[in-house]
């Protein structure tokens, strides 16, 4: 009898267990690149990618042009009004192109972005408001801000107005196991530009899905291993375009040695000579994502 019970509860989880898995995808789909395997997908420079995992279902960045990211999304029949959020890594139009688009299917989605003084809507600080009541001698009343009576509340919009935007200025686990790090760039005409990278905890280690990597990839990942130095798999652009050949494979046998990175699914910015020292270093580990790959991740 307790055989016969054990066989009927055995039958009914293998029933289960597919369609537990198919409610509950672990994956990234790349919406918007500029390259991929032949299909009536749009290219265009920029990135954008569906992260789903553990139920939640993330817009990573929205590409950069509104109509070939909206086309994009109707191919692959994705449903951005059943978004849980959207992540922005950082300012630029190549990943925010499509964000008006996302915005008109689902208006009130919750947007992470980094804090950045006038691109998300961003309140002028203290010592900005307070610099704007300083006293000129002989200053005319024409020429006084707000005649001199500066509202308690001044605020800027966003090219979204109405948009409300989660500011981020620090690393943050925002759901349990995922998490959104945030670094700084320091590079010659990205100085100071404050990026997000997605982390998700994964069994076997990080999954790190990140946008342009100004900062510098390696920056990221550092950041990154603090929530787990393990680290399995790195999606989304790591802005090898503009670096050497020596830099190059400098990074990528990092990857592998001083990182211990499992798999990489590089898009973007990343290059081409990047992409093929990904392919000659990692093999069949190296996931090729052009736009419409659908990366797994692990459950
Ligand atoms: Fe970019």
């Amino acid at each position: 009898m307790k055989l016969l019970r054990l066989m009927i509860f055995l039958a009914g989880l293998s029933c289960l267990l597919p369609a537990q898995a198919e409610e509950r995808p672990a994956r990234v789909t790349v919406i918007f690149d500029a390259f991929g395997k032949p299909s009536d997908l749009e290219r265009g420079w920029g990135y954008s990618a569906l992260v789903e995992y553990g139920g939640k279902r993330i817009l990573f960045d929205a590409g950069g042009q509104y109509q070939a990211f909206a086309d994009n999304v109707r191919k692959l029949k994705i449903d951005l009004k059943t978004l849980d959020f959207v992540v922005i890594s950082h300012r630029h139009g190549d990943h925010t192109g499509g964000l008006a688009y996302v915005l008109e299917q689902n208006p009130h989605v919750k947007i992470y972005a980094p804090l950045e003084t006038g691109s998300f809507g961003t309140p002028p600080s203290p010592p900005a408001a307070k610099a704007l009541l300083r006293n000129a001698a002989g200053i005319t009343p024409d020429l006084r801000y707000f005649n001199g009576q500066p509202p308690a509340n001044l605020t800027i919009d966003s090219p979204w107005p109405g948009t409300k935007f989660t500011l981020i200025d620090k690393s943050v686990e925002i759901a349990p196991g995922l998490f959104l790090v945030k670094t700084v760039s320091d590079s010659k005409g990205t100085l100071e530009l404050n990026e997000l990278s997605l982390a998700i905890r994964t069994p076997q280690g990080l999954a790190v899905i990140v946008g342009c990597s100004h900062p510098g990839i390696e920056r990221i990942l550092e950041a990154a291993s603090q929530y787990d130095r393990q680290l399995y798999t790195v999606v989304g652009g790591l802005h090898l375009v503009d670096k050497s050949d020596q830099q190059v494979s400098e990074v990528v046998s990092n990857f592998k040695t001083r990182w211990h990175i499992e798999r990489i699914a590089a898009g973007h910015c990343t290059g081409e000579f990047a992409q093929v020292e990904l392919e000659r270093v990692y093999g069949d580990h190296h996931d090729h994502s052009g736009i419409g790959e659908v990366i797994a991740l692990p459950r």
